[in-house]
């Protein structure tokens, strides 16, 4: 059995792994090994069998007695030990949530219904770094594989609205205080059948402003607001994770060397767990849109065709539907008025299933089969 150590399992990301791998059974074919970095020698997590005391995850020596190494640590964590384990000769399988090693040469971005091809070339080439892709990237790309596959596409916009899981549990945490001290200010008048909407809209406005708002994490209101800026400014008017979308999906696409070209445009909203994308998609031909559905439906176990109907687009094809499940479903299809092969979709999946975690366990299952 593979010795598989694991690092940062008790954070966000952690945890939402390490329950799918139990409903999996994934630790019934493998030695887990649970580190930490700083409570040595505690108890390690409830996972249906004995394992041993949490170890040091700064311990290199003791890291390098494992044949695999998955982290949901961070990037920092990456940034000081993954190359110290390496220049020590370290020669086993990293596999990592963070974005620290996606774009080095030597590192596949995974997600396995999208790029096995890739992952299993990377193998037979002595491929040992395996990077869980950014989460809209790896998003889109599950809900969009049929068209993917087919090389149908010769652009996409995307144009994102990004829960606050994206930024992390603490934001998590302060959206739900903003919609708290956005409804304390207007429950009174709230309560007031007879009062003026105008009225409780200016609590709301007058709190979102004020300088109490909790907005410790965002540095902004989220609720009942947005803020239309996602990771670091590139200098070039494009947000990094904008500059991910074209850098990420070719890389997991391996293609490279001749990139489609993907540009958008990405927001936060105050959804808590859901990336939901509004996408515009140039094809390379004018495919039939029963085609299409049957390429995007069929493409792999989660991605499912809504149809672009009212009632059930509202009903399915949101954040709430979706949170918690590993759904990928893709709806508002139809072809745009600016020609026939210009396509119109809008797909929504959990951050923190296909976006983070899912794709890291199921590597670790190529990995032991
Ligand atoms: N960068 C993403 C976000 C999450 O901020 O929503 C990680 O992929």
């Amino acid at each position: 059995m593979l010795r598989v150590g694991f690092v940062g399992w008790r954070g966000m990301v952690g945890s939402v792994l390490m329950h799918r791998m139990r409903e999996e059974r994934d630790f019934d074919h493998i030695e887990p090994v649970f580190f930490t970095t700083s409570q040595t020698g505690g108890q390690g997590p409830d996972i249906g069998k004995d394992v041993p005391p949490l170890k040091d995850a700064r311990a290199v020596d003791q890291l390098k007695a494992m044949d695999v190494i998955v982290s949901c640590q961070g990037g920092d964590y990456t940034t000081e030990i993954f190359p110290k384990l390496r220049a020590d000769g370290w020669n086993g399988h990293w596999i990592d949530a963070a974005s620290t090693l996606r774009m080095e040469q030597d590192a596949v971005i995974v997600l396995d219904p999208v790029n096995l091809d890739v992952i299993k070339n990377a193998l037979v080439s002595g491929g040992k770094n395996w990077i869980g892709g950014n989460c809209t990237v790896s998003l889109m790309l599950m809900a969009l594989n049929g068209l993917f596959r087919e090389n149908l596409v010769e652009w996409a916009t995307s144009m994102t609205y990004q829960a606050a899981s994206g930024a992390g549990a603490q934001n998590m945490r302060e959206l739900l205080k903003q919609m708290g001290e956005a409804h304390r200010v207007a429950s009174d008048l709230l309560n007031n059948p007879a009062s003026a909407i105008l009225d409780i809209d200016r609590e709301v406005a007058g709190i979102l402003r004020d300088e109490r708002f909790p907005t410790d994490h965002f540095g902004v209101p989220l609720a009942g607001s947005l803020i239309p800026w996602i990771d670091k400014d590139l200098g070039n008017g494009q947000s990094k994770e904008e500059w991910k979308g074209q850098a990420e999906t070719n890389k997991i696409l391996g293609r490279e060397a001749t990139p489609v070209p993907i540009d958008g445009l990405c927001v936060r909203i105050g959804a808590m767990r859901c990336h939901s994308q509004a996408l515009t998609i140039k094809l390379k031909k004018d495919v039939p849109l029963d085609d299409i559905i049957g390429l995007l439906d069929g493409a792999n176990p989660w991605a499912s065709v809504i149809p672009n109907e009212r009632d059930i687009t509202i009903r399915q094809l949101t954040p709430a539907a979706i949170t918690g499940t590993l759904k990928t479903p893709v709806g508002r299809l139809r072809k745009m008025s600016m020609g026939n092969e210009y396509l119109s979709a809008f797909t929504v999946g959990d951050q923190l299933l296909w976006g983070a975690a899912e794709p890291l366990r199921r590597m670790l299952r190529i990995l032991v089969e």
